[in-house]
């Protein structure tokens, strides 16, 4: 049987943490679909298809030596979508101990409505551990480089879109 995970989020922008989390699932499963939630209860600053688009740039120029890594948005509830794509897990990303909370219920409540699918979460390199989106979009709002902490496309993309706000 195909071994499929689901790693879902808002990526709002993706990062290179989340791209360390992708690219360790792809070692461990056949197939890592990077699954866009269009219905996260946050409020982005980048558009569905900006997000889309990026993630999908993302993944050409950081993970284009792995063929079993694809994109993908979904509407709805997680493990509804995780059963349509015929995936037994999701991968989960834990930074800190700050992330437990959290993920410890969602996984919980996923187990609840889905026993068949196991969410596994997994460690990044611990220099990504103190990364998140919501600093990254505070970085280049305020016009800082970026491209330490993402991929060059994403650094690219924010700095477009706050000179286009502000200019
Ligand atoms: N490296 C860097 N940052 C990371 C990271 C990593 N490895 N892993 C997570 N993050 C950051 C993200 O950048 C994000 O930062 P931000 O809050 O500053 O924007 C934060 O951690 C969490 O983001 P993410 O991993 O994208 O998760 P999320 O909380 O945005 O998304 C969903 C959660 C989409 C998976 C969840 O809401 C969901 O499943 N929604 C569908 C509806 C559903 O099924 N709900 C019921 C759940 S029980």
């Amino acid at each position: 049987m195909k071994r499929i995970a689901i790693y879902p989020g808002t990526f709002d922008p993706i990062t290179n943490g989340h791209l360390d989390i992708i690219r360790r699932s792809s070692e461990l499963f056949d197939e890592v679909i990077v699954a866009l939630a269009r219905n996260s209860q946050k409020t982005p600053l980048l558009s569905e298809a900006e997000r889309q688009g990026l993630i999908e740039a993302a993944l050409i120029e950081s993970c284009s030596d792995r063929t079993n890594i694809r994109s993908d948005a979904f509407q709805g509830l997680l493990i509804d979508y995780a059963r349509m794509m015929g995936a037994t897990a999701v991968v989960r990303g834990l930074r800190a101990l700050s992330d437990f909370e959290y993920e410890f219920q969602m996984a919980l409540m996923n187990r609840k409505l889905a026993p068949e699918v196991t969410t596994v979460f997994l460690m990044p390199h611990e220099q990504y551990t103190y990364l998140n989106s919501t600093i990254i979009r505070e970085l280049a709002h305020h016009g800082k480089d970026v491209s330490d902490f993402v991929p060059k496309v994403v650094a690219d993309a924010l700095k477009k879109k706050f000179e286009v706000k502000y200019h």
